[in-house]
This record gives structure tokens, C-alpha cells and sequence, in this order.
């Protein structure tokens, strides 16, 4: 393999060398933001499946640490760590002691062709971990059974865990994050097509009123040949069973790619806010040494709209802080321009940066971006966002979103060397994919087809080196 440093994301995290699926066990302590992630240590594929880790103040810059949970290679059984959660146990429900941060995560064990429940805990700040003696917490003796999510509700610790194949979410109960009770079960909704994985269940207050709290159960459910990725559910969680705001066939997506997979919300944080980190699947295109990055921390909200609650998702406003403290030379603004053709945006060809624009439709039938030579557009007709991509130099292959429409359109556009996350009307609709540009394809571009578009106002940050 050679190395493609070209491809290497400056502002999303990657591993130093080797692979990386799903974000796990989340959590905010004192200031830091730990992520433990899917893990190979030893090879730039699948296998071998750890906790990795690495803590960061501000969710931009990362620091590498030792795995923090690594396989466990025994005479006749394997065990593979998969995901899950962590969380603190800030009064000792456990006995693991006053502030132990307890992992919750699925042991693999492909000899005895079995998933079940294990926790471990961490006195030292979630460096090091040591597995509870009486694992397993939850056996129903199944070879698919994974991905617990824990949080706290009210005086208990809710489990919300997967059962992939019968597209199935079983919530569980706990005072002492042992001894587990399984409390309720919800399937049969949403979209069915692919197996169910990484469930989370996040409250949230609907347009930010606390009055109006709203529970979030978010479900990965896809691969590269499916539809889309993650789907969500909104609606109410007594401590027991979730009630589904939506008729069973209602499909609501988070994310309108196949990339954007296994996230989960932050626990912990301070205040109301919930932040979530997702996978970017790397499917097609290798990258060496290391190979996966996770998405660009997102603030989760609830909206009321004319369709009903909707998730609204924008890059999480922590990251502005740092984004302001870039010098100013590398900003570029610009303010009430109208474009018909294409007009480049000199001076930026690092392919790392964030664009945040505003648009008023004027008579071109599409507009946007064109970014590494592909393009990003907003159809008027059909009000779509899509994605065109260069298959072969007589061939774009055209991704189309869900319709999203407004007087006005503000596209966000997040790109990174190989990952492009757009963020449509203040999250609205959110579209995720992977680009491997070649050598030649760098630049900014707003291009308007058959007429023009105004611009009220574009900001671009570049982030590149
Ligand atoms: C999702 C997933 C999880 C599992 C983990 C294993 O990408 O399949 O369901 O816990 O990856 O690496």
C-alpha cells in the first residue's frame, strides 16, 4: 500500500495508522471530550476489534492515546470488543468507586458464535480499564445482540441495544449498571430493510423549550448498496417504552448518504446541548496508513415544522470558538454578488476548508458549488440538493436528496481532503459522502446553470495546510 496523505483530514479525526469504524463510549469529563473508537490496532482493515482512544478540549484538535480496551485472545475463546457507551458514575451506583467511568460495550465472541452485554471500569481518568469478573451484564443468548447505549433517567441507568436482524431495539433497566431488566422492545417501524445497529436514545428539548422535551432514538441501518445510513424516530419515553410520535411507516433519515453511519451522542455534556459523532464509511476508496474518520462533531435539535418534529443537525457550536481564532487572511467574505456561469473563488486550494453561504434563487435552474471538480447543487425545479461526481470523463453519476426549499437557501459545506458533509437550510437536510480528489482537482468555485443566482453572503474558512 502506499501512503495517501493527500486524503488525510486536517479538521476530522482520524487514527494515526490503521483502521477505525464507529465512535464509542462518548463522554465529556471535566473539560475533555474522550473518544473511544472501533479499532484494529495491528492492520489497515476490519479485525481485531478494540477501544481506541483519543481526548480533545476543543472537538478540532486530538490527542492519541493507548487503546483503552483491547481484544482479548484466550485458549478458546476470542473476544472482540464492539461498541458502546460509557458512562460516569458520579455516586458510585456500582462499587467501582466514586467517579469510575464504567464502559458498556459488547463482547464478540465468533468461536462461540455469541454477542452479549461485558462492562469495564476505569479509576484513572478512562486510560485503563478492567473488566467486571461477572460479565457477562446481558446474555440472551444470541450471535447478534450489540452496540448498548446508557444514559442516566431520573434515579436509573436506561439501556437502549440491538438486536440487528430482527430490526429490533430492546430497552433495559439498571440501578447499579449490573444487574440489568429489560423494560421494553420497539420494532416494526421505520425503515426495515437492512439490520438494525448502534441505537441511542437522546432527550431534547423541541425548539429549544424546555417545556417540550422530546426523546430521539436514532438507529444505523444500512451499507454501501442501501438507501441511506441512519434513520430516526421522535417521540416519548416514560422510563419504560418509547411511543413513536409518527405512524409505523412514516421513514425519517439523518443523513441523506451512505457514509454517515454507527453515530452516537455525547453523554455528559453540560447544559442541554447534545453533540453526536458518526462514522464516514470508507467503502470504495483505500487510504494508507490509517483508514475511516469519524464526521465533523453535530449538534442534534428538534424542530417544529410544517410536517412535523424534525431533527435539525449543525456542525456543534463549540467549534466556532476555534474557528474565529483563525487568522484573518485565511477568511474569505464576500457579500450581495450575483453569479450566472461560473465564477471561481481564487486563493484557496488547499481542499481543506468551510464554506457557509446564502442564497437568493434568482432564474438559473441550479446552483452551488463546484469543489474538487465535483459539483454541489441546489436543483429549483425539484428542490433538491444533489451531489454530481465524475464517474469517467463522459459519466457524473447524480445523487439527489429529499426537497428542501425556502425564499432563501443557506448551504454550509464542510470539506476535508476526502470528506464532504453538507448541511442544507440549518441542517435541515444533511447530505455526507467521500471524495478522493486527484492531484489537479482543487479549487472553489459558485457556478449558476441558465441564469443567475444571488449571493447575499458567502464565508469560507480555509482550514487547509
Ligand atoms: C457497526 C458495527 C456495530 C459493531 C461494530 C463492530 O458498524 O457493525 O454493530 O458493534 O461495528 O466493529
Amino acid at each position: 500500500d502506499t501512503s495517501t496523505p493527500q486524503w488525510r483530514p486536517v479538521y476530522h479525526f482520524t487514527p494515526v495508522k490503521n483502521w477505525t469504524n464507529d465512535p464509542n463510549g462518548l463522554i465529556y469529563i471535566n473539560g475533555i471530550y474522550h473518544l473511544y473508537y472501533q479499532h484494529n490496532p495491528f492492520e489497515n482493515k476490519w479485525g481485531h476489534m478494540s477501544w481506541g482512544h483519543a481526548t480533545s478540549r476543543d472537538l478540532l484538535h486530538w490527542q492519541h492515546l493507548p487503546v483503552a480496551i483491547p481484544e482479548k485472545e484466550g485458549k478458546d475463546t476470542t473476544t472482540w470488543i464492539f461498541s458502546g457507551s460509557a458512562v460516569l458514575d458520579a455516586t458510585n451506583t456500582s462499587g467501582f468507586g466514586k467517579n469510575a467511568i464504567v464502559a458498556i460495550y459488547t463482547a464478540d465472541q465468533p468461536k462461540q458464535k455469541k454477542e452479549s452485554q461485558f462492562i469495564a471500569y476505569s479509576n484513572d481518568g478512562g486510560l485503563t480499564y478492567t473488566n467486571y469478573a461477572g460479565n457477562p451484564v446481558i446474555d440472551i443468548q444470541r450471535p447478534d445482540f450489540r452496540d448498548p447505549s446508557v444514559i442516566r433517567v431520573g434515579d436509573k441507568w436506561v439501556m437502549t441495544v440491538a438486536v440487528p436482524d430482527d430490526r429490533k431495539v430492546q430497552f433495559y433497566g439498571s440501578a447499579d449498571l449490573k444487574k440489568w431488566e429489560l423494560l421494553s422492545e420497539f420494532s416494526k417501524q421505520g425503515d426495515n430493510r437492512k439490520i438494525w445497529e448502534c441505537p441511542s436514545l437522546t432527550p431534547i428539548f423541541v425548539d429549544g423549550d424546555s417545556t417540550k422535551k422530546k426523546w430521539l432514538l436514532m438507529v444505523s441501518s444500512g451499507n454501501p448498496d442501501a438507501a441511506t445510513g441512519m434513520q430516526y424516530f421522535t417521540g416519548d419515553f416514560d422510563g419504560k417504552t418509547f411511543k413513536n410520535d409518527n405512524p409505523a411507516d412514516v421513514q425519517l433519515f439523518v443523513d441523506y448518504g451512505t457514509t454517515f453511519y454507527a453515530a452516537i451522542p455525547y453523554n455528559n455534556l453540560p447544559g442541554h446541548t447534545q453533540t453526536m459523532l458518526g462514522w464516514l464509511m470508507p467503502f470504495e476508496t483505500g487510504t494508507y496508513p490509517w483508514r475511516g474518520q469519524m464526521s465533523i462533531p453535530r449538534d442534534l435539535m428538534l424542530k417544529t415544522t410544517s410536517s412535523g418534529i424534525r431533527l435539525y443537525q449543525q456542525p456543534a457550536a463549540v467549534l466556532n470558538a476555534s474557528l474565529d481564532k483563525l487568522p484573518a487572511a485565511k477568511k474569505v467574505f464576500k457579500k450581495n454578488v450575483t453569479v450566472s456561469g461560473e465564477l471561481a473563488l481564487k486563493g484557496i486550494n488547499s481542499n481543506s476548508y468551510w464554506i457557509d453561504a446564502t442564497f437568493t434563487p434568482g432564474t438559473a435552474s441550479s446552483f452551488g458549488f463546484v469543489v474538487a471538480g465535483e459539483k454541489i447543487g441546489y436543483d429549483i425545479a425539484s428542490k433538491n440538493l444533489y451531489i454530481s461526481t465524475r464517474v469517467s470523463s463522459t459519466k457524473v453519476n447524480r445523487k439527489d436528496t429529499g426537497a428542501v426549499s425556502g425564499e432563501k437557501i443557506r448551504i454550509q459545506v464542510l470539506f476535508d481532503k476526502s470528506s464532504l458533509e453538507v448541511f442544507v437550510n440549518g441542517g435541515e437536510m444533511v447530505y455526507t459522502t467521500l471524495l478522493f480528489p486527484g492531484k489537479d482537482d482543487t479549487g472553489i468555485s459558485i457556478y449558476a446553470d441558465r441564469g443567475n443566482v444571488k449571493v447575499d453572503s458567502l464565508r469560507i474558512w480555509d482550514l487547509g495546510k
